[in-house]
């Protein structure tokens, strides 16, 4: 998973200069599904400090406990952004490279994150991966969502909103 590093994509589109923690600075989250990718963004944000906390202070079980919520939350999320973001920008050709490097980190995030077991792994290990975690959301908001955001139309963002609600019904009991 390669650091964060500003996208110089194929099609002119530039990207956000923000230095904030998480970025708004071009009014991209007034878009609907970014909004709500961007929204799950800030409770990845929110668990991976309840967690580098609770590591810090030795208390093993709220670190576990955070980490198996950051981990249900990442389940969705991940499958989210291929199914609708991700699916449609890779109808521009010059996104598919980009899109390779994103699409790793979630392969990356499926086999390592999502699967340790975080009660009995090593905290470096734990320190790591969410180390990956957030170089990989940072290039999602720094990048990926303002260049997104001037790349897609409106018909581009009614289908994207319609994989976000269809993923909403499947989650309702
Ligand atoms: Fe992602
Ligand atoms: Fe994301």
């Amino acid at each position: 998973m390669r650091a964060y590093s500003t996208l110089e994509m194929t099609n002119g589109v530039s990207s956000c200069w923000c230095t904030a923690e998480m970025c708004d600075y071009c009014d991209c989250r007034d878009i609907g599904p970014i909004g709500e990718l961007g929204a799950e963004h800030d409770e990845c944000f929110r668990l991976m400090a309840a967690i580098r906390s609770s590591l810090a202070s030795g208390d093993r079980d709220a670190a576990a406990a955070s980490f198996s919520v950051l981990q249900l939350l990442l389940v969705a999320h991940l499958d989210l952004e291929e199914r609708g973001i991700f699916t449609e920008l890779a109808r521009f050709g010059g996104w598919h490279d980009y899109l390779a490097e994103l699409s790793t980190d979630h392969a990356y995030v499926r086999a390592e994150l999502l699967r340790v077991d975080s009660a009995t792994a090593e905290p470096a290990l734990l320190l790591e991966m969410l180390d990956a975690l957030k170089a990989h959301v940072q290039q999602e908001e720094y990048d990926l969502f303002p260049a997104s955001r001037l790349a897609l139309d409106d018909s581009g963002w009614a289908r994207i909103a319609a994989v976000h609600g269809s993923a909403r019904t499947t989650e309702e009991p």
